[in-house]
């Protein structure tokens, strides 16, 4: 079908954002992320890591993993609110946040900014209690859904099945978001029918946290200004890439992969 697309290095070069000599760090774009928690504060690390090896200028966190978040990254600007965080041009919530009270206080917050948005894992449990539903309505922003095959059943009812671009472009039709179905060979569908197909997997990102990494990354482009079905085409690409490239060395752990993003990034123009 003419609307399924095979992403390729090429495309990912050509939507890449430009970094001129006029480039500064506000221009280049600020990307939020609200993730981890002081019970995981990893997922927090690993998706501010992810966000770091992006193409923004800054990063903030806003979470309860400040202190380990900055101890990590220390160029990160750290917070404990969503609401006491500042301008961001995208936001990333979800991993390792909870589903407690707090939790989906700072969901509701960064579903009002107007701003696009990232939501994986924890988020995307909160998502399938109702109460939320009127305010993803009324959104104008984009949304980015990122669910793995369990995540995608609790939010669509029904497993994906065999025909998986077919289940993500019912669910992002559904959903009014984009929806990246994660897997062997990611999947990337927009609601307007437009599906993307990552051949880069690796079965070297099977492991605990990789999906924090892409979440982080996924919204370092967002807040540099791709529109949501490039950036999850090219974030899934890219860091299936950064996972051949962290298997060079080795067995691998997410935060491998987050450091082996800054290699694979630096082959763009
Ligand atoms: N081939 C290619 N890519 C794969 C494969 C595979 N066989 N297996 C996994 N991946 C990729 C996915 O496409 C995705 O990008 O690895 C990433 C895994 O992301 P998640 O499924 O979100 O896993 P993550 O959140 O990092 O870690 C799982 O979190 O959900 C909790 O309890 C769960 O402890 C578990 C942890
Ligand atoms: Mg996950």
């Amino acid at each position: 079908s003419p609307a399924l697309r095979v992403v390729e290095w090429s495309d990912v070069a050509d939507w890449w954002p430009p970094l001129g000599p006029t480039s500064e760090k506000y221009s280049r774009g600020v990307v939020g992320v609200a993730t981890g928690s002081a019970t995981y504060p990893g997922a927090a690390v690993l998706s501010v890591g992810g966000a770091l090896a992006g193409p923004t200028g800054l990063v903030r966190y806003a979470g309860g993993a400040r202190d380990e978040v900055v101890r990590e990254h220390p160029s990160v600007i750290a917070t404990g609110r969503v609401a006491d965080a500042g301008r961001v041009q995208a936001w990333v919530c979800g991993s390792g946040l909870g589903t407690d009270e707090r939790a989906a206080t700072e969901l509701r917050t960064v579903l009002a900014a107007p701003v696009p948005v990232v939501l994986d894992a924890d988020a995307l449990t909160l998502l399938v209690d109702g109460s939320l539903a009127d305010q993803l309505r009324r959104r104008d922003a984009p949304i980015v859904v990122t669910p793995h095959d369990r995540e995608f059943t609790r939010l669509c009812g029904e497993e994906p099945g065999a025909d998986r671009v077919a289940a993500t472009l019912r669910l992002a039709a559904w959903m009014n978001a984009v929806v990246l179905l994660k897997g062997d060979r990611t999947v990337v569908g927009t609601p307007d029918g437009q599906a993307y197909v990552n051949p880069t997997g690796t079965p070297a990102l099977a492991t605990g946290g990789t999906g924090d990494v892409l979440a982080g990354l996924l919204g370092s482009l967002l807040a540099a200004g791709l529109p949501a079905d490039r950036a999850a085409a090219a974030a899934a690409y890219l860091h299936g890439l950064a996972g051949r490239e962290a298997a060079r060395g080795g067995p691998v752990t997410a935060p491998d992969v987050a450091a082996a993003l800054r290699p694979v990034l630096a082959r763009l123009p």
